[in-house]
């Protein structure tokens, strides 16, 4: 059978956001700006960077924001292009230069369900999957190496990151043998395990290449932890029946959706933006001493 590229990312967008509220209570997680883009742009631009070139978003109440940001702004650019301001405008029109499908998943049942809706859009083919409120380093190739991983293997591949075993329970976590650099065959998964129970500190992460055939699993997959259809359970059922690969991404990774996480990305990108990093560095060392002095 001939080896299809992965050319279609799904974004599951459809979460409640509830560890931001009240932010996300009427609007969408995935447009909470880092410096100057929200966070669902870093993430089509990283699919972008792997010549992703469909995307297809799961959207739930409260989430119409994020087709408004893709979409063209007749107004606004006819605003822009009379006051001349071509760079902003040339960026603006950027972002509806790209198709896009959007599909609603009437109530959030679950990272799985989420991705199960995307089942017409995608039909047979690998794609990837990218959770747009895990961070990752825009200078990181994490999303290409999967992909070269996919590739190679035609298997599905999920990203994975040591943690501290002290936040072990807010993930799903893996058990594998390394079968190259970085690179591990997996044989178990437990989602959201206690810290006794965790079988390593290889966590999984917002990033997954997944072959079609999980769609027929996820059909047959029943609420899992939380009452939600489980992503996690879905790709345990996969791993009995073909291999599955994590890979082990040593770059700089923030959790969006969390208070503590989506500050140190606003911190960290801010200085790598040109537009404002010499300035927000100043800030940041003249609030240093005090910061530290308080601390003491
Ligand atoms: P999270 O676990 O971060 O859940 O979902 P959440 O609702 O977004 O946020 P909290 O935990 O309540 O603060 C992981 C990803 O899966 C999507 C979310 O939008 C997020 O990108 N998701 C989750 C769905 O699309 N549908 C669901 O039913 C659940």
């Amino acid at each position: 059978m001939a080896k299809k590229k992965v050319s279609k990312a799904v974004f599951p967008a459809a979460g409640l956001g509830t560890r931001f509220l009240p932010a996300t209570k009427a609007s969408p997680k995935e447009m909470l700006p880092i410096v100057d883009k929200p966070m669902i742009q870093y993430a089509v631009e990283e699919a972008q960077a792997c010549k992703i070139n469909e995307y297809i978003v799961i959207t739930g109440k409260s989430k119409r924001a994020i087709e408004d940001h893709f979409d063209i702004a007749w107004e606004l650019e006819e605003n822009l292009k009379s006051k001349g301001k071509q760079v902003i405008l040339d960026e603006i029109q950027q972002l509806s230069q790209h198709q896009f499908a959007y599909i609603r998943q009437g109530l959030p049942l679950g990272l799985g369900h989420a991705i199960l809706c995307a089942k017409p859009f995608v039909k047979d083919e690998p794609f990837a999957v990218i959770l747009s409120d895990d961070i990752i380093d825009p200078d990181d190739n994490l999303l290409k190496d999967m992909i070269k991983i996919h590739n190679k293997h035609q298997a599905t591949v999920l990203a994975l990151q040591k943690v501290p075993m002290s936040e072990i329970h807010r993930y799903g976590v893996i058990a594998g043998k390394e079968v190259g650099k970085n690179l591990f065959r997996i044989s178990d998964m437990v989602e959201k395990p206690k810290q006794s129970a965790a079988p390593s500190d290889m966590a999984i992460i917002g990033r997954y290449i997944l072959t079609p055939d999980i769609f027929t699993i996820l059909e047959k997959t029943p609420p899992g932890k939380g009452g939600e259809i489980q992503l996690t359970d879905a790709i345990k059922t996969m791993l009995k029946k073909k291999p599955v690969y994590g890979f082990l991404f040593e770059g700089n990774r923030y959790d969006g959706g969390d208070k503590v996480g989506y500050l140190q990305a606003t911190v960290e990108l801010a200085l790598k933006n040109p537009g404002v990093k010499e300035q927000f560095k100043k800030y940041l060392v003249s609030r240093m001493p005090s910061i530290i002095e308080k601390e003491k």
